[in-house]
């Protein structure tokens, strides 16, 4: 084994969540401390930087705004599967993580009077999601990278992919990753490591991901022996532009646009007549499966199903300054001009509200590790996300775990890497190199996600479910007969490809048969078979834990309060 290279704290992605970690570690000890952040893409390029629409927070309380009212609509939201405790700690977090960014540079979209604009985001009772044109993630990526560069205390590893967590006597040790560019296999050692490496939504072929992101972090948790949390909750965003997925951000819908039908109507009025078009995301998203599947949607064959987000009546000047990027990327890839013609849309992947088990403070099981972003489950989202929550989750459990690993770095030592373990990860990429058959990596990639898009969608069954299941266990099977053909090492990414399918299957079974398991309707997760709430055998939360074989399932309680459940109406 190469001399590992050793730093304070790791952060393990490079996103909204890690960056701003990184910044309030560096912030807190005045740039005394040495930080390792390694992504597997290069920093600027993470997925964080697609968020378009929005960022929540409570600006205004003195128009009637409220920490009650966001915490109620985030509950409410979630079908009440959210923790409440914690949902109470972020909304009274997040006005700062506003502020902060402000006096850090952002170029906040501002309204008529010069402050800081906010828009109206679906199952919000009021316009909170703060906004920086329809560029947001972006533009808090750039100014929290610039904040960063401030300080000299950080090392980038870019195009380093991690393909293992050593885990030692209970506390982590180190991470193994390739440098792509070398191709070298190498230990990264630190007293303390944050994992937010993001989602896992391509897991699905129609998503709003970037195709690099593939749960990585998730998936290298569970087989280090932490527990995922609540992975059957797959949220699908109302609006993915066809054919590629590309998110139309919620905001053309905050901005005024309409959802439409062939027959030219505004159907979100039946499904949810107070807040039509901004109800949340699960409703709508199960409101326009409806349409299609009853017959009032468009189709081509190009294209397959789709529906109208119609913003013709907002006129150029709102679309221009509000939603620029929409304009761009709809011109761009289809050819549409969305000031005179409605964008073709339909329900896309969009966001795990699943994730690695933490505490409120975003520790995890294992004292060393922590974790946030969408890779975590602190238990903010429940069983269905409101829009504009995530950027800001990111933005505060970055934020506090920043804090809690400067809190416990006095007391944290380095851990002796274990030799052998080392040798085992170095030995599975060898094997994998090493493999032979006659199966396809990008074949079977493919057909993981067309089992998602089919049996493990907007609504799901008993019977979908377990065939969905079932093909997950055959993939795996037949991956380990798919060779890499590709034998170099340097830039290999027909290699990373092959450690990404180990991941998404990994993520695939947990989260299929967690939905098999749960037998009820709640939030993204809506059965055909089982179309209630059921409160009384099913309010909970799902752990789910690696064995080697089949993920071992348990439940512990959600946190209720303040709000006991009652039926959702918009
Ligand atoms: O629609 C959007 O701009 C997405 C925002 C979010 O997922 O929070």
């Amino acid at each position: 084994m190469a001399q590992p290279l050793t730093h304070d704290v790791l952060i393990l992605g490079a996103g909204l969540a890690g960056l701003r970690a990184a910044v309030e570690i560096s912030r807190r000890l005045e740039g005394k401390v040495d930080i390792g952040i390694v992504s597997k893409v290069q920093l600027m390029r993470a997925h964080s930087v697609c968020a378009e629409g929005g960022t929540a927070a409570v600006l205004h309380p003195e128009e009637g705004d409220s920490f009650e009212l966001h915490a109620w609509d985030t509950v409410k939201g979630s079908d009440f599967l959210a923790d409440q405790d914690v949902v109470h700690r972020f909304v009274r977090a997040m006005p700062e993580e506003i502020r902060l960014l402000d006096h850090w540079g952002i170029p906040w979209t501002r309204d008529a009077k010069g402050r800081i604009d906010q828009r109206p985001f679906g199952g919000h009772s009021f316009p909170r999601a703060t906004l920086a044109a329809d560029k947001t993630g972006f533009f808090e990526m750039q100014t929290l990278y610039d904040t960063l560069l401030r300080t000299k205390c950080f090392t980038r590893y870019d195009e380093f992919f991690v393909t293992e967590i050593l885990v030692e006597k209970g506390l982590f040790a180190g991470l193994v990753g390739i440098h792509a560019a070398s191709g070298e296999t190498v230990v990264l050692r630190g007293k303390a490591l944050l994992i937010a490496t993001g989602g896992g939504g391509t897991l699905y072929g129609f998503t709003t991901y970037s195709q690099t992101v593939t749960g990585d972090g998730m998936a290298m948790a569970f087989r280090a022996g932490l527990p995922l949390e609540d992975m059957e909750f797959l949220q699908f965003h109302p609006t993915g532009l066809v054919p590629s997925g590309i998110l139309m951000t919620e905001a053309c819908r905050g901005e005024g646009g309409y959802l439409k039908n062939n027959q030219g109507d505004r159907f979100m009025a039946k499904y949810a007549p107070k807040l039509v078009e901004l109800a949340p995301r699960d409703m709508v998203s199960r409101a326009e499966q409806t349409e299609i599947l009853e017959g009032r949607g468009f189709h081509s064959d190009a294209w397959g199903d789709y529906l109208h987000l119609d913003l013709t009546h907002l006129g150029a000047e709102r679309i221009n300054t509000r939603l620029p990027l929409i304009r761009e990327v709809t011109i761009k890839f289809l050819g549409i001009d969305p000031i005179t013609t409605p964008i073709p849309i339909r329900p896309v992947a969009h966001y795990s509200m699943g994730g690695i088990e933490t505490d409120i403070n975003g520790l995890t099981r294992i004292p060393n590790i922590w974790a946030a972003g969408e890779a975590a489950c602190v238990s903010l989202h429940g069983a269905n996300r409101l829009g504009s929550n995530s950027t800001a989750e990111c933005l505060v459990w970055g934020g506090i775990s920043g804090g809690e690993i400067v809190k416990a770095l006095p007391g944290l030592a380095f851990e002796p890497v274990p030799g052998a373990r080392f040798k085992a990860a170095e030995g599975h990429i060898d094997e994998l190199l090493r493999r032979e058959g006659k199966e396809n990596l990008y074949v079977l990639r493919r057909e993981l996600r067309a089992a998602m898009d089919t049996n493990v969608a907007v609504f799901r069954t008993g019977e979908g479910l377990t065939k969905a299941l079932a093909t997950v266990r055959e993939l795996r099977e037949r991956s380990k007969h798919a060779p890499v053909d590709d034998k170099g090492r340097t830039y290999n990414s027909n290699l990373f490809h092959a450690l990404e399918l180990e991941n998404l299957l990994d993520l695939a079974e947990v989260t299929v048969a967690g939905a098999v398991t749960r037998e009820e309707s709640r939030g993204a997760h809506a059965r055909r078979d089982f179309a209630t709430r059921d409160d009384q055998k099913w309010l909970k939360h799902t752990l789910a834990w690696y064995t080697g074989q089949r993920p071992r399932f348990d439940y512990k309680p959600v946190t209720i309060n303040t709000w006991k459940p009652v039926e959702r109406k918009y």
